[in-house]
């Protein structure tokens, strides 16, 4: 059963606590490798969420639809400026299983999402349903982070990845499971502190690109970041593409 956590004031505050993050994510370079795989097609886009790489994308000219397993985010996409049912259309449900009409030239899904997934066979699903939306030729794109063992010093199973006064976040691994809880603490400007948790299914780009295989799917590029700097030993993200044969 697939976890629906970003509910209710998480979602209500999804976007406001993302800007307190000492790192943001980054979305223009996003937006233009993405703009650039579609190659003019539609685009589809696994967990949209409240639409932080959908609208600019859409604003590119890229025609955006969404699948999305929570209602309260896509509530607050459809509150945003260009964020209405007819620009962007989403249906409600797991990335892994739910369908939507039409082909595809880009299936993407950012932001470690993928790991959301608790279960090896929800991925390998997820892998399935996006090879099953791409047309003959067109990409899945997947921005995922990679696992952080290597800094674990034997007999600890916590690492920090962001520290700032707004906020503390920090990953604990249970390595045996495959599984990290991501743990954030959220400081507002009136000193209240807010605790929020997601478990997720870590995974490296090797078992990514046997599940791709495994969706007929090719690997075509892999980078450390949306920039293409070249990915490498020391890289603590990845952004890869997979192309579906042409027919
Ligand atoms: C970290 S947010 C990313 C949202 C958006 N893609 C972004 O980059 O801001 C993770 C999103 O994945 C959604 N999600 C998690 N599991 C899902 C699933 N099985 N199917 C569809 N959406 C899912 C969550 O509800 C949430 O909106």
């Amino acid at each position: 059963m697939p976890q629906n956590v970003f509910v209710g004031t998480v979602a209500r505050d999804y976007d406001a606590l993302e800007s307190t993050l000492s790192r943001p994510a980054p979305v223009d370079s996003a937006v233009a490798f993405l703009a650039e795989v579609a190659g003019g097609g539609a685009a589809l886009e696994f967990a949209i969420g409240t639409g932080r790489i959908a609208l600019p994308l859409h604003a590119a000219g890229v025609a955006v639809h969404g699948i999305e397993i929570s209602a309260d985010m896509v509530d607050e996409l459809r509150r945003k400026p260009g964020g209405g049912e007819g620009r962007i259309p989403v249906a409600v449900g797991d990335m892994a299983t739910t369908r939507v009409a039409g082909e595809f030239a880009l299936v993407y899904l950012v932001y470690n999402t993928i790991q959301n997934l608790l279960e090896q066979d929800e991925q390998v699903a997820c892998f399935r349903n996006a090879a099953a939306h791409l047309a003959p030729g067109g990409c899945f794109v997947v921005e995922s982070g990679v696992p952080s063992v290597r800094r674990l010093p034997p007999g600890t199973s916590a690492v920090p990845f962001d520290v700032s006064a707004r906020h503390l976040g920090f990953d604990t691994y249970e390595l045996a499971r495959q599984r990290l809880t991501s743990h954030h603490y959220f400081t507002d400007e009136d000193g209240t502190t807010t605790y929020s948790a997601t478990q997720h299914r870590f995974v490296w780009p090797a078992e990514l690109d046997l599940m791709a295989r495994l969706a007929g799917l090719e690997l075509r590029e892999r980078w450390s970041n949306w920039e293409r700097d070249p990915f490498t030993d020391d890289s603590e993200s990845h952004v890869s593409v997979w192309t579906k044969p042409p027919a």
